[in-house]
C-alpha cells in the first residue's frame, strides 16, 4: 500500500511516500480502507518529535480517517466489511489502510461524504467533549472561542450555537473572523489588534463570559481567564502559539473560576460510551444542518508535505483533508 513515512524527526519536507505492507488488525481492531484523512495540528508536532506522543521510527503520521471497513480483528462485532466509517488513531492515517480501535470507530452517516467525514472526528469530538463534559456549557451562557477559524475553534463555535449559547469568536485576522461569523458567531474580536480581555468585557457589559475555549495558549490563556466572569470555566486545549503559559493562581481564587484541562485521546479510550453518545448528538446536529464542517483545502496523499506546511504556517482555515483512495 501507499503510505506517508517519517524516517527521521524533522520538518514536513523529510516525509516520503513509500510502498509498505498492509497492516493486520489485532484483537479489537478494524482495518479501514482509507478514502480520506484529516490533517491536524498535532501531526505537525508529531513528525518533528515535539508532541507528547513520540512513536518509534519509522512511522506513518495522520490521526483521522474516513473510509470503509476492510477487515476486522478477533472479538470485533458490529462492523461488517464495506461499512462506511470514520475514526481517529494516534498515528498511521496517511496511508491506503489504517488500523483503528473498534471502540473509537464510528459508523458514518449516509449524509456525510468521506472528505467531510475525514475532518470531523478529532475537532468535533474534542470540542463537544470540552464544552459538555469538561465545561458543562449550558444554553443561555456566553462562550468565548479563541483560534475560532481553526479546526477545534470552528467546531466549538458551531457546537456553542447548537447548544444555544451566545458565541464570541476571537482570531488574528478579519478574514478568519468572517469565517467564524459565517459559522454562527454572534460577536467577533481580533486579538491581534486589541486587548482580548477589554473587548470581551465590553461585549458582555462588564460581566465576562461563562466559558472560554482555548486551543492557542501563550499570553491569550491568561487573557481568557481574565475575560471570564464569576464561576467561569476556561478550557485549555492546545498551544498552537508555541508557548505553554504559566498562570497566576490568584486569578482563579479572585473570580471563583476554573482552568480546566482537556485531553480527548484518553477520554475516547476510557469513556467510549460517552464518546459514542457525543457523536450521536453531533451526527444529529449535522443532519439538522446545525453543523456545517468547513474543509477549505483538499490535497492528494502525495502532497502531504504541502498540507502540513499550510497548517504549521498559521494559514489554515477550518480543515485540510488528504484524499487517499477514491472518495465515491
Ligand atoms: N487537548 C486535546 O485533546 C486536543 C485535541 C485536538 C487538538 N488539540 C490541540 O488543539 C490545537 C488546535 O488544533 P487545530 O487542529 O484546531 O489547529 P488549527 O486548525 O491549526 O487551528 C489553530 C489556530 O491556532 C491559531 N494560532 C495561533 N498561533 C499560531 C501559530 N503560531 N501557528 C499556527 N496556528 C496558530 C490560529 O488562529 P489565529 O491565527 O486566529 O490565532 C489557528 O487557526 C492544537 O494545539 C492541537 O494540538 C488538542
Amino acid at each position: 500500500m501507499r503510505a506517508v513515512v517519517c524516517r527521521q524527526f524533522g520538518p514536513p519536507d523529510l516525509l516520503t511516500i513509500e510502498e509498505c505492507d498492509v497492516p493486520q488488525p489485532g484483537p479489537g481492531q478494524v482495518r479501514v480502507k482509507v478514502q480520506a484523512a484529516g490533517v491536524n495540528f498535532p501531526d505537525t508536532l508529531l513528525i518533528e518529535g515535539r508532541y507528547q506522543l513520540k512513536p518509534d521510527l519509522p512511522f506513518t503520521p495522520g490521526s483521522e480517517v474516513a473510509g470503509t471497513v476492510d477487515a476486522t480483528g478477533e472479538g470485533v462485532t458490529g462492523f461488517e466489511v464495506g461499512t462506511a466509517v470514520l475514526g481517529t488513531v494516534p498515528f498511521g492515517a496517511f496511508a491506503e489502510f489504517a488500523i483503528v480501535e473498534a471502540t473509537t470507530l464510528m459508523r458514518r452517516p449516509a449524509s456525510m461524504d468521506p472528505i467531510v467525514a475525514a475532518g470531523f472526528a478529532t475537532t468535533y469530538g474534542t470540542s463537544i467533549h470540552a464544552l459538555t463534559q469538561r465545561a458543562g456549557l449550558q444554553p443561555g451562557e456566553t462562550l468565548l472561542v479563541l483560534g475560532a477559524s481553526g479546526g477545534v475553534g470552528l467546531a466549538a463555535v458551531e457546537i456553542g450555537k447548537a447548544i444555544g449559547t451566545t458565541v464570541i469568536a476571537a482570531a488574528s485576522t478579519p478574514e478568519k473572523l468572517e469565517i467564524a461569523r459565517a459559522a454562527g458567531a454572534d460577536h467577533l474580536v481580533n486579538y491581534a489588534s486589541c486587548s482580548l480581555k477589554d473587548r470581551v468585557k465590553e461585549l458582555t457589559g462588564g460581566k465576562g463570559v461563562d466559558v472560554a475555549c482555548d486551543p492557542v495558549g501563550g499570553d491569550l490563556l491568561e487573557e481568557a481567564l481574565r475575560a471570564t466572569g464569576w464561576g467561569g470555566r476556561v478550557l485549555t486545549i492546545g498551544f498552537t502559539s508555541g508557548t505553554i503559559p504559566r498562570i497566576p493562581a490568584n486569578i482563579m481564587l479572585l473570580k471563583g473560576n476554573a482552568l480546566v484541562g482537556v485531553h480527548y485521546g484518553p477520554f475516547q479510550k476510557n469513556f467510549p460510551d460517552v464518546n459514542r453518545q457525543n457523536f450521536e448528538q453531533l451526527f444529529a446536529w449535522h443532519a439538522q444542518g446545525k453543523l456545517k464542517p468547513l474543509v477549505s483545502s483538499v490535497f492528494d496523499l502525495s502532497e502531504t508535505t504541502a498540507a502540513l506546511k499550510l497548517l504549521a504556517n498559521r494559514k489554515a482555515i477550518g480543515k485540510i483533508v488528504l484524499t487517499v483512495g477514491g472518495t465515491q
